[in-house]
């Protein structure tokens, strides 16, 4: 692997082989998505707790301080809406060029396999590993997004391996039952979605199976920024993650750092 390259990836996947990612960048399709109305007061706050803030360029550039030294992992994907009739009709949506320019340290790209875009996307995240590699970006590929896909290990091995296969750095996915087998046969790292928001202690507990089942970690989302206390959440997320935490001390910590904030 290229240096430049291996480097991006270890800014964002630390020395314990695990990291904390903040996913922002539910607007590209869905707009101004509950907690996200003015990204800048969202993000803010829980920057100093996120190993990597993904998000897309407009975000960026208008939410994000340029003086921040947390990696950016861009979403480069997009052209559907939540209106479209099919969400897989999805293209590259950012040149790679642009990319550099922001100084990212990854770029991200859904596929959807067995929807109707399935090839265009796969080919896409073949042709964005091609660029990414041609600079030393690494590629994050974002899988089974889709309202009908039956998430179980079958399927997301299916996605994960294809993404790997197309040469993608890492991959999200969402946990699902013997999700060892979905590490297993996935030779990159693996990281997983939060998913819609849940009650913190059931959001802990996906990020403690997911761990403790292979997962190098989580790119989460709602089940942070929409939670009463965003920073207390991600807070426990990470003891999680990079301490082993239990669920059960993983929650109190929560609750311990909501009771402070209510002081
Ligand atoms: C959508 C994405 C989102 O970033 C992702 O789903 C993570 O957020 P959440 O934890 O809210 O599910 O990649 O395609």
């Amino acid at each position: 692997m290229c240096w430049g390259l291996d480097n991006r990836l270890n800014r964002i996947i630390k020395q314990d082989n695990r990291t904390v990612m903040l996913a922002v960048d539910h607007g590209y399709f869905l707009g101004p998505t509950t907690g996200l109305e003015v990204p800048k007061k969202t993000i803010e706050p829980l920057l100093p707790y996120a190993d990597s803030l993904m998000l897309t360029r407009g975000i960026l550039r208008t939410s994000v301080d340029s003086d921040t030294s947390v990696p950016i992992v861009l979403r480069v994907s997009g052209g559907n809406s939540i209106l479209s009739k099919e969400l897989s009709d999805e293209d590259i949506t950012v040149s790679m060029e642009e990319a550099i320019r922001l100084n990212v340290s990854a770029v991200a790209l859904s596929i959807y396999v067995g929807s109707e875009y399935e090839h265009r996307t796969i080919v896409n995240l073949s042709k964005l590993v091609d660029e990414g590699e041609k600079y030393g970006i690494p590629v994050l590929a974002v899988t089974a997004v889709g309202r009908e896909m039956i998430r179980d290990a079958k399927y997301l091995g299916l996605c994960c391996r294809i993404a790997a296969e197309m040469g993608a750095h890492f991959v999200k996915t969402y946990y699902c039952e013997d999700f060892e087998k979905v590490v297993k046969n996935c030779p990159v790292p693996v990281v997983i979605a939060g998913g819609k928001k849940t009650p913190e202690k059931d959001a802990l507990n996906l990020a403690f199976d997911a761990v403790s089942h292979g997962a190098t970690g989580v790119d989460m989302g709602r089940n942070i920024f929409q939670s009463e206390n965003p920073v207390a959440m991600i807070k426990a997320v990470r003891a999680i993650v990079h301490e082993n935490a239990s669920v059960d001390d993983a929650y109190k910590l929560f609750k311990g750092l909501e009771k402070e904030q209510n002081k």
